[in-house]
């Protein structure tokens, strides 16, 4: 009876634990026409030193879901600061979070890339 107490906790604790923490991808792939744009969340996670927070829920929802980033060439995302524009913008973000990477204007082919004919 004992052992069986003892397992029934660990397993709720173990639920528990699976609830909170979704395991997060090491690539995500966006389709564009003008080139798919491969999202490389490891490399931006270890940038973020494993700080989730950066990005979710504040920036995107953990799932799959609309970036909000297409709209006008990337220009409204980038002057507001929001998706992927809170970051990969001509001017940095105002607020503390995630640092400041390369804009849109000039870099097309960095995020965008043409499958081989
Ligand atoms: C630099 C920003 C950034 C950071 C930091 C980040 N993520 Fe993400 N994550 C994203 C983006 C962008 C998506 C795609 C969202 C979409 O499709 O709308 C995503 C999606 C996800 C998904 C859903 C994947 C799927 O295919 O459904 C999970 C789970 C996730 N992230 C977990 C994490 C965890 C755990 C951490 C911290 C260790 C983390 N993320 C840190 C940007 C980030
Ligand atoms: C929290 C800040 C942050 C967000 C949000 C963010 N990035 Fe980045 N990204 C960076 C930094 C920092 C770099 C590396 C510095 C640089 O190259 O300017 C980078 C580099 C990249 C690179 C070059 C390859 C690599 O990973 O090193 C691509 C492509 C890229 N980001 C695409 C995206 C896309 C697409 C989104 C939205 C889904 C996004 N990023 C959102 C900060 C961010
Ligand atoms: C930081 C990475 C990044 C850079 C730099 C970037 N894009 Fe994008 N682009 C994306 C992502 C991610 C999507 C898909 C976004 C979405 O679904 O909201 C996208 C979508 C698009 C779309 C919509 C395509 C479709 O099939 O609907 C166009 C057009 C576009 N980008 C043009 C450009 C042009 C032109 C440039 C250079 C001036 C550029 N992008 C630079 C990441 C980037």
């Amino acid at each position: 009876m004992r052992y069986l107490v003892a397992l029934y906790v660990l397993s709720v604790a173990a639920l528990g634990v699976l609830a909170q923490e979704k395991k997060p991808p090491l690539k995500l792939v966006f389709e564009a026409k003008n080139g798919n744009v491969t999202f490389d969340h490891a490399a931006h996670v270890k940038r973020e030193k494993n700080n989730c927070k950066v990005c979710h829920d504040k920036l995107f929802p953990q799932e799959k879901a609309p970036l909000n980033f297409k709209a006008g060439m990337h220009k409204p995302a980038e002057a507001n600061h929001t998706s992927c524009g809170a970051c990969h913008a001509a001017t940095p973000a105002s607020q503390e979070a995630g640092g400041h990477a390369f804009e849109t204007k000039g870099n097309c082919t960095k995020c965008h890339v043409k499958a081989a004919a």
